[in-house]
C-alpha cells in the first residue's frame, strides 16, 4: 500500500554537495518525491523532531549539528517506502553500514559525539506524519 515517508538529507550531506546523489537514488528506486525543500531548522523544530532522545547523551551534540547548516527535507511516497527509504539509508553508525546503502557508500565516522550520517527517514506511519507535520506544517 502506498504511503509516505520524511526524507532528511541532514547538514553534512548538504554541505557536501550530496542532496542530488541522495534525491537520484530515491528516485531510481522508484519512489515519488511531493515535496521538497532546504530549511534552516529551528530549536523547537528539532526538539520535537527529537522529542524521543532528550536525555540521551548524544541529543545536544545531535541538535548543535543540525542547526550547523541547511537541511534538505522531502516527502516520498511509494508502496513500502518507509522501510524501503530505511534499507536504502543503511544502520545508523556509518563505518559498519553495509556497502550499497547511502551511509554505507557515502559515509563515514569523522571521531566526533554524534553520528554524522547523512539522512533521516521516518521509522513508522504515526512518525511520518507527525514528522511531515512538524518540516511541512
Ligand atoms: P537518526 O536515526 O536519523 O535520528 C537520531 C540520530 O541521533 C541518529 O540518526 C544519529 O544521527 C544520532 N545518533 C543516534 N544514536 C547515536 C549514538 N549512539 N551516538 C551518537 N549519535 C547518535
Amino acid at each position: 500500500m502506498s504511503e509516505r515517508t520524511l526524507v532528511l538529507i541532514k547538514p553534512d550531506g548538504v554541505a557536501r554537495g550530496l542532496t542530488g546523489e541522495i534525491l537520484r537514488r530515491v528516485e531510481a528506486k522508484g519512489y515519488t518525491i511531493t515535496a521538497l525543500k532546504q530549511v534552516s531548522a529551528s530549536e523547537e523544530q528539532l526538539a520535537a523532531h527529537y522529542a524521543e532522545h532528550q536525555g540521551k547523551p548524544f541529543y545536544q551534540p545531535l541538535v548543535d549539528f543540525m542547526l550547523s547548516g541547511p537541511t534538505v527535507a522531502a516527502v516520498v511516497e511509494g508502496d513500502r517506502v518507509i522501510e524501503g527509504f530505511r534499507t536504502m539509508a543503511g544502520t545508523t553508525e556509518p563505518t559498519v553500514a553495509a556497502p550499497g546503502t547511502i551511509r554505507g557508500d557515502l559515509g563515514r565516522d569523522w571521531g566526533e559525539k554524534v553520528q554524522k550520517n547523512l539522512v533521516h527517514g521516518s521509522d513508522s506511519v504515526e512518525s511520518a506524519e507527525y514528522e511531515i507535520s512538524i518540516w511541512f506544517g
